[in-house]
């Protein structure tokens, strides 16, 4: 995967095509982590609480990598007073203020990649190229909302036709809850938090209860940055008690939130159930995401950005493609390159540099997996599994899979791992095709395969998704470049990394004076 040609070098002195450097960084990143601390929750005034829960490493069940602490409903009340009292003086400082904090933030996190990487190795299985993916989209999003925060809370001069003067000002909406998945641990709690923050916001951070040490990392981060305690708090939990019990309180003004559509749906009730001010749900969820492929395609290409959209990071993005159409002139041809592709990927310990796959997150995830498999054992010709050895007899892993189908209705929900699957279509097919695609009703990424500009345009204008990518992978949007989220069940929009996702952090306010 790191020959990706488009991919950008990740900086901060890190060269993924230098040997030594990587070399260097993976003794830094398997010396790092020591099991000996805990994830408790960062709430001002809370006193220590719960049991604690060792945190093991999905590669290796038998290390412990460190241990969590779940917030007790005392310290979720706490953390809810401290928000609500910080959150003021936090919207009055100036956002320049805001931005400079996010932008120290930034800089220490640079400083620290080996530690951070290190972590998202051994908590959520992240390979070393993920794990400087990760890190890296972390700084990006502290620097890209640092910059929009400067940007939009400006106030803004309108027009002034009746002799008043009249400006548009934005400011924080209140206490913001902030609820993450654990497939980017650092990169999307980092983003929810650090836009939050920018728009004058005190926030509660929930992270997934499998990374709660990633998130426990960030926040300390951040508060040594300069953020004020009682402004983030750290509130680690399940998500159906400590989650719940934020979301449904009135004194919650918003909640950014990425992680399942059910879950996206259970915080929707639980707000609008409140007898509070209506809040704001800001909701980017899962995807059934496809790759379109016509006979123009050229399969090497094909194959290699299949293979890296479907099994990058074990499968476990959002963005991931899960379905290859192939029109059926070359669909021999690229099923048989497929296999031999996938014969090559070296599945097992994301600490090592050579790995290409690592593990899924955990026993759940993986039970979900087989389960998937043993149904298509039965319902799909199998393409091709990749091979194992027995490094990987203490982890939760699943050797990438494809099958070929002949419709997409046999598959009933997201299969959140390397689980690829293939279906040909002919040639008069094609808005068929994307119109099977759409009724899905999620719509986050779409691949598209052609040289011939009509197919490209075709498929562009008809599809409902949120990321489209041509003749590339279909992962690893860059913040501020390719704003990312989906439509439908796939998100309430607006995409993170863009132009238009800080505002929906702000409340406006016009101001008109008499003059
Ligand atoms: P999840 O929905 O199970 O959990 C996400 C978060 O929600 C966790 O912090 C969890 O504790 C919390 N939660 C669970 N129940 C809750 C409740 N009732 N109230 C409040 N909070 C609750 O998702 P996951 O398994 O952690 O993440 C994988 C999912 O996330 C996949 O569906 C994936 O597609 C999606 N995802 C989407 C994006 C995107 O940008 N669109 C990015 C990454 C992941
Ligand atoms: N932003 C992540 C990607 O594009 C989910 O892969």
């Amino acid at each position: 995967f790191r020959s990706q040609g488009h991919e950008r070098d990740n900086s901060m002195g890190i060269n993924l095509a230098n040997d030594a450097q990587l070399r260097a960084l993976a003794d830094q990143i398997n010396a790092a982590v020591t099991g000996d601390w805990t994830a408790a929750p960062l709430v001002p005034g809370a006193s220590a609480s719960g049991t604690k829960i060792a945190v093991t490493n999905p590669a290796d069940r038998r290390q412990t990598v460190g241990h969590w602490q779940a917030a007790d409903s005392a310290t979720v009340e706490q953390a809810l007073q401290n928000a609500v009292a910080a959150q003021p003086a936090w919207d009055a400082t100036p956002a320049a203020s805001r931005a400079a904090i996010l932008e120290h933030a930034a800089a220490l996190l640079e400083a620290r990649m080996p530690a951070y990487i290190a972590l998202c190795t051994k908590e959520a299985g992240k390979t070393i190229p993920d794990g400087v993916a990760e890190v890296r989209e972390a700084v990006d999003f502290l620097r890209y909302y640092a910059g929009q925060a400067r940007k939009h809370f400006a106030p803004e001069a309108l027009p002034s036709p009746t002799g008043e003067s009249n400006t548009l000002q934005l400011a924080g909406r209140g206490v913001f809850v902030c609820i993450s998945p654990w497939n980017f641990p650092l990169a999307i709690f980092m983003g929810q938090v650090a836009a939050a923050l920018a728009a004058g916001n005190s926030v509660i951070a929930k992270p997934a209860e499998q990374t709660n040490l990633v998130g426990y990392a960030a926040v300390k981060l951040l508060h040594e940055a300069g953020i004020p305690e009682a402004v983030l708090q750290f509130l680690p939990g399940d998500g159906a008690t400590v989650g719940a019990a934020l979301t449904r309180d009135p004194r919650v003004a918003g909640v950014a939130f990425t992680g399942s559509t059910d879950t996206a749906r259970a915080i929707n009730r639980a707000m609008a159930a409140r007898d509070a001010a209506i809040g704001v749900l800001i909701a980017e969820t899962g995807g059934q995401n496809a790759l379109i492929a016509d006979s123009s395609s050229l399969p090497e290409q094909l194959v290699k950005d299949a293979v890296s959209s479907a099994f990058t990071s074990a499968g476990q993005r959002c963005s991931a493609a899960r379905v290859l159409f192939v029109q059926d002139d070359i669909a021999d041809k690229v099923v048989h390159m497929l296999a031999g592709a996938m014969a090559e990927l070296k599945v097992g310990d994301p600490g090592l540099l050579s790995t290409d796959v690592g593990p899924v997150i955990d026993t759940d995830a993986l039970a979900l997996l087989e389960d998937h498999a043993a149904r298509m054992a039965k319902e799909a010709k199998q393409i091709a599994v990749a091979t194992t050895d027995d490094s990987v007899a203490h982890g939760s892993f699943f050797a990438p899979r494809a099958w070929e189908l002949t419709s997409l209705s046999q598959l009933t929900r997201e299969n959140f791992g390397p689980a690829l699957h293939v279906i040909r279509w002919k040639a008069n097919q094609l808005d068929q095709v994307v119109d099977t695609i759409n009724a899905t009703g999620f719509g986050l990424t779409l691949g598209i395969h052609s040289r011939i500009d009509e197919t490209i345009d075709r498929i562009v204008q008809r599809a409902k998704v949120g990321n489209i990518y041509v003749n590339r992978n279909q992962i690893g949007a860059v913040v501020g470049v390719q704003p990312f989220g989906g439509q439908n069940l796939s998100g309430t929009g607006p995409k993170a990394g863009g132009p238009h996702y800080l505002p929906r952090f702000a409340t406006e306010k016009t101001v008109t004076v008499n003059t």
